[in-house]
């Protein structure tokens, strides 16, 4: 149990709203420690925490395999600038070409966000044949820098901050408009094999398939986003890996290191020529502190074989929610452990707020989704725990 003593002002509500800039959302409580998948907050009150930081917190909270890894680097060596390599960043190169399946040909670009690593992917489309024009899909989201907010498909989140970037041009997720705009001028169609804020929506059957053969008929880089979906979260390490194609590249971050910042694209093929040296780069990307941590997640999940579980534990959560009965849940989406509950009304706020009041974490993506991504280590207990909670919150909600 992490026994840090934590030092907390009962007026945090006000210091965190004069002293946070005002782009953060108010928060929902103060967090003070985790242990598995729970945590608590300052007045004690004990979380079953099924968002795991946002689909980061691959093995929960304070995993001893994560503390010690973490705890040994630093005390070894934390940063080092990229002017020099360090074991842990080459282990973690390889690991990443090895799960990825981009094997010999793969080349791996350290960043210390998902948005970064998207920033990469944008920055190597421009590198393909000199191309401008990049297809993204509406509803999807890329992150929160200018480059990622350009192919970000919501208008709102944009809006303010135009202008963007120029040439991208946003699509509805069918195989018709993937049909209508590559032509051989489009650099890069950018694509989230599950639309995570949105609410964990999935693509139509063969929309990957068919993304691939139209990006390598006309010569476009096919980038996946598999910052959410990524690292087992769906039952494969990767999402791509259940639909059958190979893509160009892909972005990597969240639950990769288990809460230590950390993003990666890997490139496939002969995408991995594009970058020349000094074309990209980052000052903590890829460093030993969080290369380390990488490692130390990545080898437990297979270790531990947690990937094999993801399936069978996304079913039973699948289940408790439709077991519930309420007529608020009309569907339930997503892939092993990102899921997706569709609501008949826009209440996800009031669902989410009373699940929190009996002590469980989910997240309104918005307001008729609810997301569900509990660690990939969560139990058959703490499952049913969850299911029990969720339903009252449901209830509580009609
Ligand atoms: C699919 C996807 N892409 C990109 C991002 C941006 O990642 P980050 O917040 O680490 O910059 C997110 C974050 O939620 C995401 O879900």
């Amino acid at each position: 149990m992490n026994t840090v003593p934590q030092v907390v002002d009962a007026k945090w509500p006000t210091h965190f709203r004069d002293a946070m800039m005002g782009s953060a959302p108010a928060p929902l409580a103060m967090l003070v420690r985790g242990e598995g998948c729970y945590v608590w907050d300052d007045a004690g009150n004990k979380y079953l925490d099924f968002l795991a930081g946002i689909a980061v917190n691959a093995l929960g909270h304070a995993h001893p395999v994560l503390v010690d890894a973490v705890s040994r680097q630093v005390a070894t060596l934390a940063h080092i600038s990229n002017y020099f390599a360090s074991p842990s960043q080459i282990e973690l190169a390889e690991r990443l070409r090895r799960i990825t399946g981009a094997g010999d040909r793969g080349r791996v670009f350290f960043g210390n966000s998902g948005t970064e690593a998207i920033e990469a992917a944008i920055k190597l489309s421009r590198l393909n044949k000199g191309r401008k024009r990049i297809i993204a899909l509406n509803n999807s989201f890329h992150g929160r820098t200018i480059g990622s907010l350009s192919i970000t498909g919501q208008v709102a989140l944009r809006e303010p901050f135009e202008p963007l970037l120029p040439g991208v041009e946003h699509i509805d997720s069918t195989i018709e408009a993937l049909e209508a705009a590559i032509d051989d001028t489009v650099a890069a169609i950018f694509i989230e094999p599950i639309k995570g804020e949105a609410g964990v929506v999935e693509l139509p059957e063969g929309f990957l398939k068919r993304a691939r053969e139209l990006t390598t008929e006309h010569g476009a880089l096919l980038i996946l986003d598999e910052i959410q979906t990524g690292v087992g979260r769906t039952g494969s390490w990767f999402a791509f890996q259940q639909s059958g194609i190979v893509p160009d590249a892909i972005a990597v971050a969240k639950g990769i290191a288990g809460g230590v910042p950390i993003g990666a694209l890997v490139t496939f093929g002969d995408t991995s020529d594009l970058f020349q040296r000094g074309q990209h780069g980052s000052t903590f990307g890829g460093n030993p502190l969080a290369t380390a941590a990488a490692n130390a997640v990545l080898g437990e999940i297979e270790r531990a074989g947690l990937i094999d579980t993801v399936v069978t534990k996304g079913e039973r959560i699948r289940a408790g929610v439709l077991a519930a009965g309420s007529p608020l849940v009309h569907e339930v989406r997503g892939a092993g452990l990102l899921i997706g509950v569709g609501l008949t009304e826009p209440v996800a706020g009031r669902v989410a707020k009373e699940a929190l009041a009996l002590g469980l974490i989910v997240n309104a993506a918005n307001g008729t989704s609810i997301r569900i991504a509990p660690p990939l280590i969560v139990t058959d207990a703490e499952i049913d725990e969850f299911t029990a909670k969720f339903t009252k919150a449901l209830e509580a909600s009609v």
